[in-house]
């Protein structure tokens, strides 16, 4: 210890000192370029470089990126030791060799390690735990080697008897600091090992008692609601047990270092999972109250056989860290999704106004009504006409067939899609087309010749969902059956959007087929074909784009949103309910994928009746759709939505691509809820405010908008609703953040949205 004093004292010092210098350089610099200071804190290191260093003398690995330092070590023992996880550190901080924590009465490792094997005395929860072939099920893993390459890390671990080799994969992104984490497990024995459980990282978080954990839960129509809680001893499981993502929970946590953490300040640890199975996010506080986030696939019912020299590599967990609040730890996580994870990252193109037939014509869809349809949304300034389900098979003409039939129904469509898209295509706009391939109802030719392609037990129930089963797309000949049926859709006709849904859990989830050890396999197999299957038809059809869908939002997260443009965010479109609905989502996911679709009113789900404004206004906070009955509206209808659509398209790259401040939340029955979108160069913004009730008259708040640059001047521009009359038509971007401005709000469900332009 007191030689750490001797060596350390002085840096501290110097590294004050440094840290003083670099403070008055900076104030200097901001005072000559006065624009600069304003920039959006999230990305003030934007041009900083990202770095993967290793120590030789201390044994520490450093990661830097965006605002973030990530750094750990090798201890006395040999085990990977987290060090440090926070706001970036200096160049030159020295943190000191890492030491292995003494065990506790009853407790025999109390260290936090990147990655345990379950073994050694380990009682938190483990990143790998494995059954060798002889019965052994003890696994120690220690450090053998590493290497670097540009912004990646790639450290392998052994264990300390056998050739078990785990290599755990780091990359940091230069922008925000968020770090890639994966495993990949490799057999080098002459024996098959069982991995029971593998994640794909442990987070673990500076020593404390008072933080809290914000996660996404929910359930078909009440996806992605925002919960909280205290982290204390023991455990909180997030997790699907279903076969897919899931509505249940989404794998996305912030954590909170304490109550003082608010949406704009203080320190926020996030994370999300990139995996569209059955996943597991564990979250616990050990004996000695550190908290660790273990996540990858879900240890229950899981099972991987390795034979010799076979690998298993596990999906990437996500970190990030910001000391700017729950708001900038979800901007961070907004331009990650756009610039490293979706298909066209760095930049993705913004999203089509579309159109979509489901609210309208359900399955009785045909040629004379989409097409009826199509002219209506077309006048409206719509960009692209998808068709929803009923279009194949004997789908909505038999009750309970037609899923696996993907044959154009003659009935419906007598010559086929084509006179419907060349009809859609004249209009001006593209066609989209829906399909759930991965299912199959009793009553199909597929399921008849095939009863024995769907997950199911031989002699036991095949429990119905929707009428449907699911094909078990582990298997290669189903995998190849079901990327047929889109590769041929999209191969015969001119489509240039696939809404890819996927309408039941699983149960009873067997693989009779298969080696009675590797049956359980299929929850990897079947992601990693359902992966492929999209990484396919996207190589083959390169300007088609995808969007996710699950009964609403029940499939999304970072995998899939690598092979898919945008997202279906739920099947409740009352605009009132997406209010909380969307936040939530905007916690984990950016804007720029959020369908978020105007629909009819009363709303199909909850029969609450609100004006085209407020339901325009509502969804233009996201990607904007139209899914009402076009046939039911009058010209004044068609009017609003007409200008709407044209002021969406002038702030859809704000709304898409800015940066997002949950100005006030609509959780918790909040009567008021206000969102702004600032462009990320400051030059625009654009801000939506809704009023569940007016009560005894009171003004609503006062909104105080963000991101902008305090010394530029902004024009605000009504889109729809008043401001008080004071309101200055100009004024400078420290007025608008400072000031703020009052919105004049009446009687139920009212809203008003306004933009500001930078004046030059
Ligand atoms: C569930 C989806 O969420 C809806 O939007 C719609 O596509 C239906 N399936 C069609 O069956």
């Amino acid at each position: 210890m007191q030689d750490h004093g001797r060596t350390h004292c002085p840096n501290i010092r110097i590294t004050f000192l440094r840290t003083c210098l670099s403070y008055i350089a900076m104030a200097i610099v901001f005072s000559i370029c006065p624009g600069m200071h304003a920039a959006p804190p999230d990305f003030q290191s934007a041009t900083s470089q990202a770095s993967v260093k290793y120590d030789k003398s201390f044994r520490t690995f450093r990661l830097d990126g965006g605002n973030v330092s990530y750094v750990f070590g090798i201890n006395e023992r040999g085990e990977l030791q987290t060090v440090y996880w926070g706001r970036r550190l200096l160049a030159d901080d020295v943190l000191p060799p890492v030491h292995a924590l003494p065990g506790h009465p009853f407790g025999m490792t109390t260290t936090p390690q990147e990655y345990s094997g379950w073994g050694g005395g380990l009682y938190t929860e483990p990143a790998l735990k494995v059954t060798f072939a002889d019965g052994n099920r003890d696994l120690v893993l220690h450090y053998v080697s590493y290497s670097i390459d540009k912004n990646s890390l790639a450290v392998v671990l052994r264990d300390i008897r056998r050739d078990l080799f785990v290599t755990l994969h780091y990359t940091v992104d230069q922008q925000t600091g968020i770090i890639g984490r994966s495993a990949l497990i490799e057999n080098r024995t002459t024996s098959p090992v069982t991995i029971e459980q593998a994640a794909a990282a442990s987070w673990n978080l500076p020593h404390g008692n008072s933080y809290s954990l914000r996660y996404l839960a929910g359930r078909w129509g009440g996806e992605t609601t925002l919960e909280s809680r205290a982290i204390q001893p023991g455990s909180t499981v997030l997790e699907s047990r279903r076969g897919v993502t899931g509505h249940q929970n989404n794998p996305w946590f912030a954590i909170a270092q304490d109550s003082s953490v608010a949406e704009e300040s203080g320190n926020v640890w996030f994370g999300a999972l990139a995996w569209s199975g059955d996943w597991r996010i564990t979250v616990e506080q050990d004996i000695m109250q550190r908290v660790h986030v273990t996540g990858g696939f879900n240890p229950f019912d899981f099972a991987f056989p390795l034979a010799p020299g076979a690998r298993l590599e596990t999906p990437v967990f996500y970190g990030g860290f910001s000391s700017e609040g729950f708001g900038s730890a979800s901007r961070l996580l907004h331009i990650f999704e756009l610039t490293e994870i979706l298909p066209h990252a760095p930049n993705p193109p913004l999203r089509k106004v579309l159109y979509n037939s489901w609210e309208a014509t359900d399955m009785n869809v045909n040629e004379a009504n989409q097409e009826a349809l199509a002219e209506k949304a077309a006048s409206i300034g719509v960009e692209r006409f998808v068709m929803d389900d009923g279009w194949f098979g004997q789908r909505g003409i038999k009750p309970r067939a037609g899923l696996g039939d993907w044959y154009v129904n003659p009935e419906k469509f007598p010559h086929g899609l084509k006179p419907l898209i060349d009809k859609v295509h004249s209009l001006g706009m593209d066609f989209g087309l829906w399909v759930e391939p991965e299912m199959v109802n009793l009553k199909s030719d597929l399921y008849l010749t095939h009863p024995d392609w769907v997950i199911s037990f031989p002699d036991r129930p095949r429990t119905l969902a929707r009428d449907q089963l699911v094909l078990n797309l582990a298997r290669p000949e189903v995998r190849d059956y079901v990327f047929g049926v889109v590769d041929k859709l999209l191969s015969e006709n001119d489509i240039s959007f696939i809404k890819w849904d996927y309408n039941r859990n699983w149960s009873e989830p067997g693989w009779p087929e298969q080696a009675l050890d590797a049956q359980k396999t299929i929850y990897v197999q079947y992601i990693h074909n359902y992966y492929s299957i999209l990484d396919e038809l996207r190589r083959k059809h390169p300007n088609v784009e995808f969007e996710t869908c699950s009964g609403g939002g029940g499939r999304v997260d970072l995998g899939v949103l690598h092979r898919v443009d945008q997202t279906w965010t739920s099947d409740n479109t009352d605009p009132f309910d997406r209010l909380t609905i969307q936040d939530g989502f905007s916690h984990a996911y950016t804007p720029g994928v959020m369908m978020a679709w105007v629909t009819d009113s009363p709303n199909w789900y909850n029969g609450r009746s609100t004006s085209l404004s407020y339901r325009f206004l509502s969804a233009m906070q996201g990607s904007l759709g139209i899914g009402n009955n076009l046939n039911k509206w009058s010209l004044e209808d068609f009017a609003t939505a007409k200008s709407m659509i044209a002021t969406y398209k002038t702030i859809r790259s704000i709304v898409q691509r800015g940066s997002l401040y949950r100005l006030i939340s609509p959780q918790n029955g909040s009567n008021f809820s206000a969102t702004e979108y600032a462009n990320r160069d400051q030059d625009a913004a654009v801000f939506f405010f809704f009023m569940h009730s007016e009560q005894e008259r009171y003004p609503a708040p006062r909104l105080y908008l963000r991101g902008l640059n305090p010394s530029e001047k902004y024009k605000l521009r009504a889109i729809s609703g008043k401001a008080s009359s004071d309101t200055p038509e100009i004024a400078s971007g420290a007025y608008w953040m400072g000031h703020g401005l009052d919105l004049i709000l009446h009687g139920d469900y009212d809203a008003a949205s306004f933009e500001l332009e930078r004046q030059r």
